[in-house]
């Protein structure tokens, strides 16, 4: 008997749970706020999520499955911020998960503050100890192999202003450990967190 799973995702993957995001993992998470063109605030987390590009720093997130509210403010006004989701938020994290009407905002929902960006008119998550304010650079509907459209968009933003909690610089160097990040797995709920015991260095070749 073959010792690979092998399937066709058009065709199921036969498991109790659908493997792809839990292979795919963990990833980390793009808790995405933007503002309304009305001036509702809106908060959601984005686990199809990652950093893009260096010059310019570039990061995007993917809408999966139909045109939420995050996308349709990010279009209506270019602009939306990254904030770091820490452990001690990640209950507040999953509350802004909620599908609210557009009219309401997870800010209130998940009883968060906000604070003010330098240069973009979303605010970012007061609590959160890095954020990044970004003007969107792009928008791509995804579609398949055979060129047919999926309900998923795939939303790029220039990266403009970096906030950083200067308790998470040491002698210069911005330290990951330090802002306790947590990542998505797969399943139901699975999380990751990173810690001192996992870390390793490991430099490329010259
Ligand atoms: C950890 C986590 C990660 C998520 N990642 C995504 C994602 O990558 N893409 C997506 O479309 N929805 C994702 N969701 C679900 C959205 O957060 C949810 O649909 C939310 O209501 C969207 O908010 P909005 O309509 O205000 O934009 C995720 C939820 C959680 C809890």
């Amino acid at each position: 008997m073959s010792q690979t799973h092998f399937y066709q995702p058009k065709e199921g993957h036969g498991l109790a749970h659908d493997p792809f995001n839990a292979i795919i993992a963990p990833r980390p998470i793009g808790w995405i706020s933007t503002k309304s063109k009305a001036g509702v605030l809106n908060l959601a987390p984005y686990s199809f999520f990652n950093a893009l590009n260096y010059t310019p720093p570039i990061i995007g997130f993917s809408v999966v499955g139909s045109k939420k509210d995050s996308l349709v403010n990010v279009q209506e006004t270019g602009e939306f911020c990254w904030n770091l989701v820490s452990q001690d938020l990640v209950t507040a994290m999953n509350t802004t998960s909620k599908p609210l009407a557009p009219e309401e905002s997870e800010f209130d929902h998940a009883g968060l503050q906000t604070i003010d960006s330098e240069i973009v008119r979303v605010p970012r998550v007061k609590a959160s100890k890095v954020s990044m304010e970004c003007k969107l650079t792009d928008v791509v509907q995804l579609k398949s192999a055979t060129g047919d459209t999926v309900g998923s968009w795939f939303v790029m933003g220039e990266v403009v202003g970096v906030h950083i909690d200067k308790s998470l610089i040491e002698d210069g160097v911005y330290k990951t450990l330090k802002g306790a990040p947590i990542s998505r797995g797969g399943g139901r709920g699975d999380y990751f967190k990173v810690s001192q015991d996992n870390f390793f260095e490991l430099l490329r070749p010259e």
